[in-house]
C-alpha cells in the first residue's frame, strides 16, 4: 500500500516534470517564431535569404553556429569593420537580442526550417578546380559541406553561393577575421588562403554549390 503510493507519487513527479519541459520549450518555440518576424524581413520568411539586402540564407544551419555568430555580431566581434557592408546591416540587428534566451530561441526556431536551396548565381567556375580546392575545406567543413561543430566549422551546403564569395573575399582581406576576440574567423582567414586568387573562390564555390541535396 505505502509503496504503492511512492511508486504513484514516482510517476506524478515525472509526470510533471515532462510536462513542465515540454511547456518551455512550446514557450521557447513560440518566442524564437516571434523573433524571427524581425529577421524575416531581410532572411525572408523561410530563411532563403536576399541578395538585394545581402541577407544570405540561414534556414536549416546548426544552431550552435546561429547561437555563435548571433553572439559575435551583438560583441561586435562581427560585423563592424568599416568596409563590412553586409555585417554592419547584421550588427545592429542582433542587438535586439537582448537575452542570451533569445538568442537561444530564435537560433533553435532557425534551425528548425527545412535547410533552403538557394538558386545558384555565381557563373564562371570550373568545377573540377573547385573540387580539388576543397578537399582541403572538407578537413573541417565535411566531405559534404554538413560542417563539424567539434572544429568550429559551419556547414557550408544550403547556403547562399553568393554569400559565400563575399565571405571568402572578405577573410582574404581581413575584413572578417581581422578581430582577435572573434578566433573562429581568425582561423578561417587563415585558411582562406589556400585560395589563390578570386577564380579559385569562385570554382570552390561551384563546386559547393553541388553539394546541396
Ligand atoms: C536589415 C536586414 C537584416 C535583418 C533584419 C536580419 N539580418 Fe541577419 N544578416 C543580414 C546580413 C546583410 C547578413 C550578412 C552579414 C555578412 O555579410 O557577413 C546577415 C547574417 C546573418 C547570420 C550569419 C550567417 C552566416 O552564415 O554566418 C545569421 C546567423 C543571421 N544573420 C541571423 C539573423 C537573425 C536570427 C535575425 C533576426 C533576429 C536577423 N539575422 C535579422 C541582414 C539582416
Ligand atoms: C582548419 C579548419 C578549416 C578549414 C581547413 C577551412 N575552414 Fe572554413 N571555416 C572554419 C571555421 C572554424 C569557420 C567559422 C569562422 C567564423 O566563425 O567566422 C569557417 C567559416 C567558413 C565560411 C563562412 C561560412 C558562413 O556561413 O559565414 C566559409 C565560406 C568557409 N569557411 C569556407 C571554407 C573553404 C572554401 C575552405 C577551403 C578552401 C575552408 N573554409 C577551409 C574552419 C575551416
Amino acid at each position: 500500500m505505502i509503496l504503492n503510493r511512492i511508486v504513484y507519487r514516482i510517476g506524478l513527479a515525472i509526470l510533471i516534470s515532462v510536462a513542465g519541459v515540454s511547456g518551455a520549450w512550446a514557450a521557447d518555440d513560440a518566442r524564437g517564431q516571434q523573433l524571427y518576424n524581425l529577421c524575416a524581413q531581410c532572411h525572408g520568411t523561410n530563411g532563403g535569404g536576399n541578395e538585394v539586402y545581402l541577407a544570405p540564407a540561414i534556414a536549416g544551419m546548426d544552431q550552435w553556429y546561429i547561437e555563435s555568430q548571433l553572439k559575435m555580431f551583438r560583441s561586435g566581434a562581427r560585423g563592424t569593420h568599416p568596409e563590412d557592408v553586409g555585417g554592419m546591416r547584421m550588427h545592429p540587428m542582433s542587438r535586439w537580442l537582448k537575452k542570451d534566451e533569445d538568442i537561444t530561441a530564435v537560433a533553435s526556431y532557425v534551425s528548425s526550417m527545412p535547410g533552403a536551396r538557394p538558386t545558384p548565381t555565381v557563373a564562371g567556375g570550373n568545377l573540377d578546380a573547385g573540387k580539388t580546392y576543397y578537399q582541403t575545406c572538407a578537413a573541417c567543413h565535411g566531405p559534404e559541406g554538413q560542417g563539424d561543430e567539434a572544429k568550429n566549422a559551419p556547414a557550408l551546403a544550403h547556403a547562399s553561393d553568393w554569400y559565400l564569395v563575399s565571405a571568402l573575399e572578405k577573410y582574404k582581406a581581413g575584413i572578417r577575421g581581422g578581430n582577435p576576440a572573434n578566433s573562429n574567423a581568425v582561423l578561417m582567414r587563415g585558411m582562406s588562403n589556400i585560395l589563390p586568387n578570386q577564380q579559385a573562390i569562385v570554382d570552390v564555390v561551384t563546386y559547393i554549390d553541388t553539394l546541396n541535396n
